[in-house]
């Protein structure tokens, strides 16, 4: 009798942890939204009031005749200088995708002369904030929903748990 909800609340726990890690830990971001790597596009506009955090990813599109992906310091960035990439992640298939793993400020630009086009982008990768404590309870709300068969006597108490539950795990680690 007792078994059942403590197997209930683990599953669901786990489940609500694998849900949520890739989430909370890293984003895919790709450079330019549906315009990708490309003229006539600013970059700065795209990023700014968007949080990088570190282990995300950008994600250059572009065409891979044309354009290049170039790391650079920030002299050669507000210059277009590609004369000395820090980093060249060209990989040749015009999908080049970039680990922001340093919290730090990161500078990219085209070369080929891109970069005076506009082709430039620099972006400044945070620490990832903890969680909210918020988050466990929205998502116990929404598993209730899958588990429609338990009766709301069982399942409040089991959203309840899953919330001390994660309180406990946030305050263990
Ligand atoms: C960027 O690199 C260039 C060439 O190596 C150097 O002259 C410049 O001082 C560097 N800028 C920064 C901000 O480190
Ligand atoms: C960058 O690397 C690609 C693939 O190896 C290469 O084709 C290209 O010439 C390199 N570009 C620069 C500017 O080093
Ligand atoms: C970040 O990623 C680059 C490229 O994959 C790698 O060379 C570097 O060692 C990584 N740095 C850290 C701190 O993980
Ligand atoms: C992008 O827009 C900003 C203002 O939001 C402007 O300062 C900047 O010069 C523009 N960049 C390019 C490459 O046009």
């Amino acid at each position: 009798m007792q078994k059942v909800p403590t197997m209930v609340m683990l599953t669901i726990t786990c489940t609500m942890m694998l849900l949520m890690l890739p989430e909370a830990y890293a984003t895919r971001w790709t450079v330019g939204g549906n315009m990708g790597w490309n003229t006539n596009f600013n970059y700065t506009t795209w990023a700014k009031g968007k949080h990088f955090y570190k282990d995300d990813w950008l994600f250059f599109v572009y065409d891979r005749n044309q354009m290049n992906v170039l790391e650079v310091n920030k002299t050669d960035y507000e210059s277009c200088n590609s004369d000395h990439a820090l980093h060249n992640w060209t990989t040749g298939a015009g999908r080049d995708v970039v680990p922001l793993n340093v919290t730090r400020n990161y500078y990219f630009i085209s070369g080929k002369g891109f970069c005076y086009g506009g082709m430039k982008i620099a972006v400044h990768v945070e620490n990832l904030p903890p969680p909210p404590k918020a988050a466990p309870i929205k998502s116990g709300t929404t598993t209730t929903l899958t588990v429609s068969s338990m009766s709301q006597i069982v399942l409040l108490p089991v959203v309840f748990a899953i919330g001390t539950a994660w309180d406990a795990f946030i305050h263990i680690w």
